[in-house]
């Protein structure tokens, strides 16, 4: 129990890292929390209308969720899944609630699709392909995200042998949970029909 503790403080420092702040505050492009929908993530830095910084908070906020997990399966013993489980959960809390940033922080999108990555490359890369593919043909960010996380518990339960309470089915649930729920402005955004389609200014 101690390991796991230490596993989930050091994912939650690593998921805490505002990657999306950081590179606009260099990038000079401003700070990020007072542009379109004030959300630190890449989708938001590209409505600054700087791609390559946008694209680097995209990699950046993706590589610390799987780097988290793959920490946690280095330093843990027993390969049972539950250190990275509890890994994943905690870099995208980590993302959503900054103690930097008064646990302000982002929707947990890229951290929680770089988790997914690292936890079952496979479930990963259908949720990459269903976000990009929603994202793409309806030209919402949120959209596709949306669709992507409702899919991840579904996918992580049926690739890790279709019992929904092993860890890494557990964590996929919590974090598409943790994900939609920071979502709530864009849902209620998407049902009124006002969402701005990517790229495009404020909400
Ligand atoms: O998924 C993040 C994106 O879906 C929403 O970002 O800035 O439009 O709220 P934003």
């Amino acid at each position: 129990l101690p390991l796991l503790a230490a596993i989930a403080a050091l994912s939650y420092c690593i998921g805490s890292i505002p990657f999306g702040l950081l590179l606009t505050q260099v990038g000079g492009a401003g700070d990020i929390r007072q542009i379109g929908s004030g959300n630190i993530g890449a989708t938001n830095v590209l409505r600054t209308g700087r791609r390559g910084l946008a694209a680097a908070t995209l990699l950046l906020d993706g590589a610390k969720g799987a780097f988290a997990v793959v920490c946690a399966f280095v330093l843990s013993p027993f390969h049972t899944g539950q250190a990275e489980a509890v890994a994943a959960l905690f870099a995208v809390v980590g993302h959503c609630f900054p103690i930097w940033l008064k646990f302000r922080g982002g929707k947990g999108v890229a951290t929680g699709l770089g988790a997914a990555l690292a936890l079952s490359p496979l479930a990963g890369i259908a949720c990459c392909a269903i976000w990009l593919g929603v994202a793409k043909l309806t030209k919402l960010s949120s959209a596709g995200a949306l669709a992507a996380f409702v899919a991840l518990p579904l996918l992580l339960t049926a690739l890790g042998g279709g019992d929904p309470r092993a860890p890494v089915a557990m964590a996929g649930l919590l974090i598409a949970l943790l994900v939609i729920g920071r979502h709530h402005e864009n849902i209620r955004r998407l049902l009124a029909g006002t969402e701005p389609r990517i790229g495009r200014s404020r909400p």
